[in-house]
């Protein structure tokens, strides 16, 4: 193929993409702008909060109430859905306000969609309606792709291991995490805008599973702290689910950033 064609090639089938992303302002959204920046995408995002310092072109959404969903995918190939709510009204966002979102997305190029490993098999009502949205866009016609993820280094951290409570940290420190970089996952995500929609990828999961135990060591050594780990059980399906790993996935060990190496980038 001449050299001219494989420019034009390019230019229609990469430079000009416009790709939306959404949930802009989150750990996910956050690292796939800093890394947008960088290609020759046109990029939109979404939100609620105006994330600072982005050049790209910003559109305000709510996914309970649905405002903002149609101006936001009007003239887009691409979407990566970042938006979601873990926490608070996570039925609506993450499925009944995802469900409106999918339909309006029928003419686009490709959907892809981050998701987390293990969700069928670990009992919380976030990862249901995680599994029941990936069923959503697997039953559409919509071209998509399906990848997920192991916990975030970040997500980790800030929910387990944010503060020592009386120089304690206080965990649940049997159970298993396999944490990934939230950087490398989402240049993963932005390779597979190139690649095309591919149904249910293979699961994109940490370099090595560790305890929560010893991951909390890990950071008062990093840290150099005189904190200690003071570990407990809690009752229940869930607890066991995290104790067998259902959230890791061995064969998976593709993210190369470990958690200690983590958090020396990030420092105290
Ligand atoms: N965190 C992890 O460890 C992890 C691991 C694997 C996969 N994932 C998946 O990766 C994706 C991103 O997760 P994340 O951890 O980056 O999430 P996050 O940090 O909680 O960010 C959520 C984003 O959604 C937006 N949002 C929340 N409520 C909204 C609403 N009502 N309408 C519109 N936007 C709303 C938030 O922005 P505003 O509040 O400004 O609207 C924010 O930008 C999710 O699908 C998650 O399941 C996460």
């Amino acid at each position: 193929m001449n050299i001219r064609i494989r420019w034009h090639i390019k230019v229609i089938g990469v430079i000009y993409l416009k790709v939306l992303v959404t949930g802009a302002t989150g750990q996910l959204g956050s690292a796939l702008l800093r890394q947008l920046k960088n290609t020759d995408y046109q990029v939109k995002i979404t939100s609620r909060r105006k994330p600072e310092n982005v050049n790209f072109e910003w559109v305000y959404c709510d996914f309970l109430t649905g405002e903002g969903l149609e101006e936001a995918v009007s003239n887009i190939d691409v979407v990566i859905h970042a938006a979601t709510s873990p926490i608070k009204d996570s039925d609506i966002i993450d499925v009944l306000g995802f469900k409106k979102f999918l339909d309006m997305t029928q003419q686009i190029k490709h959907f892809i969609y981050p998701s987390i490993v293990g969700i069928e098999d670990i009992p919380m009502k976030y990862y249901r309606n995680k599994y029941q949205a990936e069923e959503l866009l697997k039953n559409s016609t919509v071209p998509h792709t399906i990848v997920r993820a192991t916990q975030f280094h970040s997500f980790v951290e800030n929910i387990f291991l944010s503060k020592p409570l009386f120089k304690r940290y206080l965990v649940p420190g049997d159970i298993k995490i396999q944490s990934v970089d939230v950087d490398e996952f989402a240049a993963h995500l932005i390779q597979t805008i190139n690649v095309g929609p591919q149904g249910k990828t293979e699961d994109f999961a940490g370099p090595e599973i560790l305890t929560l135990r010893e991951m909390a060591e890990l950071k008062i050594k990093v840290n150099n702290e005189s904190s200690k780990v003071a570990s407990f059980p809690f009752p229940g399906k869930l607890y066991r689910a995290l104790l067998d790993g259902r959230n890791t996935n061995d064969l998976r060990k593709v993210g190369k950033v470990t958690f200690e190496e983590f958090l020396i980038a990030k420092g105290n």
